[in-house]
């Protein structure tokens, strides 16, 4: 199965997957493309090391959005992309580019969705009192953060946390169930009920 990784900035999430995929833990998956809307992104060094072709697709050199999305759909259709994984991808995709690739995009968000979707969510989450956070992933669909769930993993909130603190132990969790999630969908081993996901 070849997916195709989009990224924006750190590209910790990339990382994790590039190494599962080296240690043969990611099923039958195959990350064939990275894409980066940031020519900057500090994540595009791991394409590099290890080896992946990876292109930067820059907002800037689009007139608007229905342009951009057009031009990673035939990027995604030229390569037979058959899953594309969103991780830490800042841009929200269009309503027909995500109907066109339906349950055939993945996402993951560092909350237990539905709550606490869009930005700034470890800061929000300490601020409403949550002894409970986590991460999502899901599939994307035209509700920004609100596809339907594949799996989520649970972290406390600790008295003491930071924003930066609680991120860092969420994000260690996001390393492992992103890749697994990969694995799953590679192996067939995902159900999609309307907003219903089995994972077997
Ligand atoms: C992660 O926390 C992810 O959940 C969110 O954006 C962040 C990306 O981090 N969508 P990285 O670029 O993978 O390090």
């Amino acid at each position: 199965m070849k997916i195709a990784v989009l990224i924006s900035g750190r590209g910790s999430n990339l990382q994790a997957i590039l190494k599962a995929e080296n240690e043969k833990k990611l099923g039958n998956a195959e990350v064939f493309l990275i894409i980066s809307s940031n020519p900057n992104a500090a994540g595009l060094e791991f394409a590099k090391n290890y080896n992946k072709y990876a292109v930067v697709l820059d907002p800037k050199d689009y007139a608007n959005k229905t342009e951009y999305d057009k031009k990673l759909k035939s990027i995604m259709l030229e390569n037979d992309i058959e899953l594309i994984v969103l991780a830490g991808f800042m841009k929200v995709l269009s309503h027909s580019f995500v109907d066109y690739f339906k349950n055939k995009i993945i996402n993951i968000h560092p909350s237990l969705l539905p709550a606490f979707p869009g930005l700034n969510i470890h800061e929000r989450v300490l601020e409403y009192g949550v002894k409970y956070s986590g991460c999502t992933v899901h599939f994307v669909n035209a509700d920004v953060d609100g596809g339907p769930i594949i799996a989520q993993r649970v972290v406390e909130v600790l008295d003491g946390d930071s924003p930066d603190s609680l991120a860092a132990r969420i994000l260690i969790k996001e390393h492992i169930l992103l890749p697994e999630v990969i694995k799953k969908i590679s192996e067939n081993k995902i159900i999609v009920n309307q907003r219903r996901v089995k994972v077997n």
